[in-house]
């Protein structure tokens, strides 16, 4: 078996404060047993802007700001990778709601939020990076953040690009979603893992509870490791990357291949 451990961390941060963020986060994972660690999205930051200049005021550099920093220096200390979200000062003034894989040495890569969620759509730009894949040690990992559960389309992409692991980082708020991304994990033979938050911010900008139960989900969509709803604290669990490669739904139907996308051209628009 080839394995590889996963983990996540969840918890709430505080609005605007990301040393405090950081610092908890990392404090959370530092026992994790695991090659790869999770935080949940927006995680330096919060969730909840009031104004455009409470956005532009916590964006930060994808390669030099605060989130950067602190994992940069975490992920070289503990040799393994981190992947959190963080809002990302782009050009020209635009902000997007991102996430960063970080290793031993530094960000390599961003992935920018393709689907906006409710109020989201008023603080920043919609992703424009194609969604794609990483090595990270000897397994493949895509990125999604949060509200991209519901477009199954990017996590069909991502394993079409031959991921293992589906990494995402959320501040999920409905209900049903940890059971969604079972059926994404399902229908593409993969892991997800699912770092949520806690806690309900209430701001200026309006008020949003958080749904916890971060979830590990392995390629039979079978829940692994879930947190509870309020709980604040970090997992991890196995990977097995053979069981992520193996395709076959039984020995002569294999998934991926077995598609008919001549027949899907729609979704080509
Ligand atoms: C969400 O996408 N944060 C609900």
């Amino acid at each position: 078996m080839t394995s590889f451990r996963v983990g996540f961390v969840q918890g709430r941060p505080r609005f605007g404060e990301a040393a405090f963020n950081l610092e908890l986060g990392l404090a959370l994972a530092l026992d994790l047993d695991a090659h790869l660690v999770v935080l949940p999205e927006l995680w330096s930051s919060g969730y909840v802007f009031s104004s455009h200049a409470e956005v532009a005021a916590l964006a930060e550099d994808p390669q030099r700001g605060p989130t950067a920093r602190a994992l940069s220096a975490a992920a070289k200390r503990e040799k393994r990778h981190y992947i959190a979200g963080f809002p990302e000062a782009g050009r020209g003034g635009r902000v997007y709601n991102s996430a960063m894989l970080v290793g031993p040495s530094g960000v390599k890569a961003v992935y920018r939020k393709l689907h906006l969620f409710e109020r989201e759509q008023e603080w920043f730009t919609p992703g424009d990076l194609p969604l794609a894949v990483h090595k990270v040690g000897p397994a493949k990992v895509g990125m999604l953040i949060c509200f991209d559960w519901r477009f199954p389309e990017a996590a069909r992409v991502l394993a079409l690009e031959g991921a293992d692991v589906i990494a995402h980082p959320s501040n999920l708020v409905f209900p049903n979603a940890q059971e969604a991304m079972r059926v994404r994990a399902l229908e593409n033979r993969l892991y997800t893992i699912t770092a949520n938050r806690t806690g309900t911010e209430k701001r200026p900008g309006g008020t949003v509870p958080f749904t916890g139960r971060s979830q590990i989900v392995d390629p039979k969509g079978e829940v692994i490791v879930r947190a509870g709803k309020t709980e604040t604290g970090a997992h991890a669990a196995d990977v097995d990357l053979a069981m992520a490669r193996d395709k076959r739904l039984t020995a002569i139907t294999p998934i991926l291949s077995n598609r008919r996308p001549r027949f899907y051209r729609r979704l080509m628009r």
